[in-house]
């Protein structure tokens, strides 16, 4: 049977493991990513496992997510960034230099390589055939030192796409379609592999638009074979001997196939507030608009600004509606700067951004509230833009731009038809991507060889091996469905100390009993109890890292979120299992023991374990894990198991 091209890229880097769906498997990873709000975490565990180099062929730092400095904490962050980035041989990109995902395509990205990236939004280069995975920090840390990662294989999908898009409708009008029909829920534990004769009519920045927003539909990642479409955009970046030709075999099987005829397509837009809630635009038109932003790591490249700016030309935003470039590299200004044509959509009343992903997360450009922004963003979460009323509304570049001008929700094709000069503006690269790489520091020219540390910058909390005795009192009782945000809220004046992890612990569970922090302190050990669901949200692992700072042992919920549970074995806390009879009946404060040999149990592969409570009653608790898993827990976490791999050379 033939491979498709997931099976292809796999195999050629896999190290463990055989490519069945579910099955876990371990791949070699050739490149890495990391941004500042993960990165600092990221660099003082590669300081702690003690390596003098980055292992995969390259490894970048970009600065993207909090460019702007409210005071030296961010200030003192990049620094450390870069300093490490220098020290240990990683890439460096300033703050103000882009997103992380639109300098990394536009300097690395290559067909046929593999990615891992403490971003969400990693998958991007997937538009140029690279096999791009985005993960916690820590696996970054532990890729950067060698090691395999490891994922269980998930399903292969088909989109097939055929015809080719009709004027006005967009490559984001692709995505918005799958996210109308599939949800925000259909990628989960799928890869989604683009195929069909549609492929060949998309360049390559309009396939990594679809990619990058493949992340919403919750797939592990996208990916589009290779082409001349991909020829071409490397030989416009300079890189075209980095080009290989990949192709699914002819008779590839998928586990599933999804059709979607390009020519179908017409301008469509996310309402408030989720992705995945698509209508055409004309069903909303009409609607007034007080904000427009074009730009962010989904649409933010100098083909994607370049239509707004020639659909511009010669008009006005109008004067109810503020517009805000916000551009993905600061080399998709340079080039339209020097074409010109950032004057022209200056002249127009556009306001220009400096590259960041600022307005994406609430940091700039904050609505006015309960006031509507249309925007090219992959996200429109209720509170996302920095205000808890907000109508965010997602869209392509077209529909944006047209909005700024009418002042209102309006189908381009209407407004196109209303002033007869206004033709749809298309797709087009420049001749060249011929930007100076001033602020992209290679490891050559690292500026610093060892690690700079101003006063925000901790250590890295490590924790031993795990204890044979296990017992301590039950430190917090929580409900069902506790979020990663009610363990570590994500606050910009409480995240501002996410390299500091003592001060930031302070904060963990804050937001369920304030004398959390000092009471798991004082008893130096513990549990937690809680029901269903636990850890639910974001894939933040300060949300494991902080209870294990504070001395949490272990948590005994009814069950886990996937994401969180890794992060709990990944930072050496023991995640059981109990029933709701065990969860009704103990009560916080109560003393809990793990009768069994645990440290034993846990390596010999023992599902079910003995938990005592205040020396009274029994209950039973089980353990599911992997091998692999038991002996990360065993090892005391992610960071200790490595170094104790590296250190005997398994
Ligand atoms: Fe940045 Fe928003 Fe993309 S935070 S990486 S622009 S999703």
């Amino acid at each position: 049977m033939g491979q498709t091209l997931t099976e292809k890229i796999l195999d050629d880097h896999l190290v463990e493991g055989e490519l069945e769906t579910g099955e876990e498997i371990g791949i070699e990873i050739d490149q890495v990513l990391t941004q500042d709000t993960t990165g600092t975490m990221v660099w003082l565990q590669f300081e702690a496992m003690g390596l003098d180099n980055v292992q995969t062929e390259l490894a970048a730092q970009y600065c993207d997510h909090q460019t702007y400095q409210f005071d030296f904490k961010n200030t003192d962050d990049h620094r450390f960034l870069r300093s490490a980035a220098g020290t240990y041989g990683a890439h460096f990109s300033r703050p103000g230099n882009g997103i992380c995902h639109n300098v990394h395509r536009e300097n690395f990205a290559a067909p046929g390589k593999t990615l891992l990236g403490s971003d969400s939004h990693t998958p991007t280069p997937g538009g140029l055939g690279e096999l791009a995975i985005g993960a916690g920090g820590i696996d970054i840390t532990v890729a950067m030192g060698g090691a395999p990662y490891y994922i269980e294989m998930p399903e292969v999908v088909n989109v097939r796409l055929e015809g080719e898009l009709p004027d006005w409708a967009t490559a984001k009008d692709v995505i918005l379609e799958l996210l109308r029909r599939l949800s925000v829920k259909g990628g989960v534990g799928k890869i989604l592999e683009y195929t069909g004769p549609g492929v060949e009519t998309l360049t390559a920045p309009e396939r990594m638009t679809i990619t990058n927003m493949g992340t919403e539909l919750g797939a592990t990642t996208s990916i589009f074979p290779t082409d001349e479409q991909t020829q071409d955009y490397l030989e416009r970046v300079g890189r075209a001997e980095e080009y290989v030709e990949l192709q699914p075999d002819e008779d590839a099987e998928y586990d599933d196939e999804i059709v979607v005829d390009l020519s179908d397509l017409e301008p469509l837009i996310a309402q408030p507030s989720m992705p995945d809630n698509v209508v055409p635009v004309r069903e909303v038109a009409g609607t007034d608009v007080d904000q427009v932003i074009l730009g962010s790591c989904t649409n933010g490249g100098y083909e994607d600004i370049l239509p707004g700016a020639k659909m511009l030309e010669g008009r006005e935003v109008d004067k109810k509606t503020d517009m805000i470039v916000a551009p993905g590299s600061k080399q998709a200004s340079e080039i339209l700067a020097r074409q010109g044509w950032v004057a022209e959509m200056m002249a127009a009343g556009v306001n220009f951004s400096e590259a960041t992903c600022g307005a994406c997360i609430g940091i700039g450009h904050v609505p006015a509230s309960d006031s509507v922004s249309l925007r090219t963003f992959n996200r429109n979460f209720e509170g996302r833009s920095g205000i808890e009323d907000d109508n965010v509304y997602l869209c392509s570049p077209e529909v944006a731009t047209a909005a700024a001008i009418a002042g209102e929700i309006v189908d381009p094709r209407d407004l196109s038809d209303e002033l007869d000069d206004l033709e749809a503006p298309g797709v087009e690269l420049p001749e060249e991507y011929d930007a100076s790489k001033t602020d992209l520091i290679s490891p050559d020219e690292a500026v610093d060889d060892e690690l700079v540390k101003g006063p925000n910058i901790g250590d890295v909390p490590l924790k031993d091996s795990l204890d044979s005795n296990l017992a301590g009192p039950t430190l917090l009782k929580m409900e069902d469905n506790i979020t990663t945000d009610h363990i570590i809220p994500a606050t910009q004046d409480i995240l501002m100390y996410r390299s500091n992890v003592p001060k930031l612990s302070e904060f963990t569970l804050s937001r369920i009993d304030e004398t959390f922090a000092d009471r798991a302190l004082e008893a130096d050990g513990g549990f937690l109890v809680a029901g269903e669901n636990y850890g639910q949200g974001s894939s933040r692992e300060h949300a494991a890292l902080c209870p294990m700072y504070l001395g949490v042992e272990g948590v005994l919920a009814q069950s886990f979120a996937r994401i969180h549970k890794a992060n709990l074995f990944n930072f050496g806390l023991i995640p059981l299992t109990i029933d709701e009879d065990t969860y009704e009946q103990i009560e916080q404060g109560d003393d809990v023991e793990i009768v069994d040999d645990v440290a034993e149990a846990v390596k010999s592969g023992q599902e079910e374990f003995t938990v005592r409570v205040n020396d009274d009653w029994e209950a039973t608790a089980h353990l599911d894990a992997s091998e692999r898993e038991r002996d990360i827990l065993a090892a005391g976490g992610k960071l200790a198991h490595t170094k104790a791999q590296a250190e005997s050379g398994d």
